[in-house]
């Protein structure tokens, strides 16, 4: 959420920049702008909208040294005003930041008491006039002091104009610095150096860094210098690219089979069982925790869990944080998250942490703060995924589950050969012109219409929504007329018949419906069947949600929108 980029050398910045900022842009497109050094002056260019709009405006400094921001609006909407690098009012200092300065208000009331003045709506404009207000020694120390007094969270890449160097300062949202001994990057995101370093320093929360053109210098909040720790940039990291497809998303769907085959071993040939019953010697209870999408996958887990005899509950991070539940020694608590960086996931665990429970993290990432909160860490190795909507990650936490549930029981099972089964090529059909749309299924079927739901209006911006079948009678049936579209979910036989009885209270109002199924010989009456090939009852739920990721794709295609950034929305979301 938001990108950051930083970049110091020998090479002209602006053009580098860019690059960085197009690697960055889906963590945020409202806004993105630079903050370049030109002769002890600092000059900005922004513009509204994603990188695109910027790159008109490039190429006219001679700047070596620079910093790069895309924006997802938090405190302001998007126009230049709001558009980072944010100014010191002096005009000496340039603030890219990400994260939310939750005392704002208190610390500009209080800068304009002293005659500071904004242009801004934003809580990031206050950092650089703190930092301006505390500038009394040296630059770090100002950096050092102004976020001293500041609430929340952080990653800052800053420039001074009297001063050759980029400063860095990090809390809680993930901040990367890297150097070859002539160039110096910073970054929110690794994914920016590869092709320019091997190794890179990851900032740790109250850290802060001096990087110049010779070395980076790293301190602790009391302006002590550290020594850090320097990573090799992972084999795993890929640069981003669409290949033959026309979107990510698109892509990032075809992507599954490959995805699902490299989670699957990499779980099943290196996780350490003894371990993980070591973890779960005396629970009872499984507590599973995600966001969105991630914690649809954690209600399949509590299904899969509950199969083996546990008792499961799932909580969206954003509730259970708030709720503050007791946290009980017989639970192990499953936090489900595809980046590892989401503020309401990552709340959860440092709660959990304090109060001594056990974690278990599914990520799809090497590094990430939840990884460093865990007990053990469950990578599930789908390969980066740029689509805002995610789709292989889904597909990958879910199996990812399953396959910790068959390795905790020890049930022989090859998933290969039911990945091998899966399909791509549906005749979909076109709902474009529906403005009401449900999803209906039964037990798991209906986590996959949530997951179907969500999907679709995310990327397609139609009200839609998913009911447990059953509870359509109790209320939902009342919107039901010939301009709504049902689309029923179901792999599984036995429940089938009472299906069946809700389609036909739907058909009986005029309603239109699709159904989505595993299963053979359906005798229903419907507008259009979708038929997916059958695997087990388990892993239906993984074949038989990619015809609604297509139907979700397709959709927004045929309404003109673009799949991979929908609006108001950006990957990784750092804020609680
Ligand atoms: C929807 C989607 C989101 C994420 C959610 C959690 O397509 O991607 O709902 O699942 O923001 O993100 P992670 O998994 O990174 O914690």
């Amino acid at each position: 959420m938001c990108g950051i980029a930083g970049y110091i050398g020998d090479s002209p910045c602006e053009e580098i920049l860019l690059q960085d900022l197009y690697k960055l842009e889906y963590r945020g497109y409202d806004s993105c702008g630079m903050a370049l050094l030109c002769n002890k002056k600092i000059e900005t260019i922004k513009a509204v909208g994603d990188i695109s709009h910027l790159s008109s405006q490039i190429g006219g400094h001679d700047a070596r040294i620079g910093i790069a921001h895309t924006r997802w609006a938090t405190h302001g909407k998007c126009d230049i005003c709001n558009c980072h690098p944010h100014l010191s009012m002096n005009g000496k200092w340039a603030v890219v930041h990400n994260g939310i300065i939750e005392n704002f208000k208190e610390i500009k009331n209080t800068l304009l008491s002293k005659g500071y003045t904004f242009h801004s709506e934003t809580d990031s404009e206050v950092i650089a006039n703190s930092i301006q207000y505390h500038d009394k020694t040296t630059p770090i120390q100002a950096i050092i002091r102004a976020v001293r007094h500041m609430r929340g969270s952080f990653a800052l890449a800053i420039l001074n104009a009297d001063n050759n160097k980029i400063y860095a300062a990090k809390r809680t949202s993930p901040l990367y610095v890297a150097h070859d001994g002539k160039c110096g990057y910073v970054t929110s995101d690794v994914a920016t150096f590869i092709g320019k370093v091997a190794k890179y320093y990851r900032m740790e929360d109250n850290e802060f860094a001096i990087i110049d053109t010779q070395s980076v210098t790293f301190f602790n909040s009391s302006g002590q210098k550290i020594t850090k720790e320097l990573y090799s940039i992972g084999t795993e990291m890929e640069l981003s690219s669409k290949g033959e497809y026309p979107y990510y998303m698109l892509k990032e769907i075809h992507d599954i089979p490959k995805a699902l085959k490299n989670t699957y071993s990499h779980i099943k040939y290196s996780l350490d069982r003894t371990q993980l019953l070591k973890l779960l010697k005396g629970k009872k209870n499984i507590v599973f925790i995600g966001c969105g999408t991630a914690y649809h996958a954690g209600l399949h887990g509590a299904y899969y869990f509950e199969e083996i005899g546990y008792h499961t509950e799932s909580f969206y991070a954003s509730e259970f944080y708030y709720r503050k539940p007791r946290i009980d020694r017989t639970s192990v608590y499953i936090l489900v998250s595809q980046s590892g960086e989401t503020a309401d996931t990552f709340a959860c665990a440092k709660y959990i942490r304090e109060h001594k429970g056990k974690i278990i993290a599914i990520t799809n990432v090497p590094y990430c703060a939840l990884n460093n909160l865990a007990d053990m860490v469950v990578g599930t190795t789908a390969g980066k995924e740029y689509a805002v909507a995610s789709t292989k990650a889904y597909n990958c936490q879910v199996i990812a589950m399953l396959t910790l549930a068959v390795i905790v029981k020890d049930i022989p099972v090859d998933y290969d050969r039911y990945i091998d089964r899966l399909q791509f090529d549906y005749d979909l059909p076109d709902i474009t012109g529906y403005k009401k749309i449900f999803f209906i299924g039964r037990l798991a079927d209906y986590i996959t219409c949530m997951e179907g739901a969500l999907k679709l209006k995310e990327i397609t911006y139609i009200n839609c929504s998913s009911i447990p079948a059953g509870e359509l009678k109790h209320g939902t049936l009342s919107l039901i007329d010939d301009d709504t579209l049902t689309i029923a979910v179901c792999t599984n036989s036995d429940i089938f018949d009472k299906l069946r009885n809700n389609i036909s209270e739907i058909r009986s109002r005029g309603g239109h419906v699709i159904l989505i199924t595993t299963l053979d010989d359906v005798d229903c009456d419907v507008d259009s069947i979708i038929r997916v090939a059958r695997t087990s009852n388990e892993f239906d739920q993984i074949s038989i949600i990619i015809p609604l990721q297509l139907l979700a794709y397709k959709t927004c295609i045929t309404l003109g929108h673009d799949p991979d950034k929908p609006r108001n929305l950006a990957k990784s979301v750092t804020v609680e």
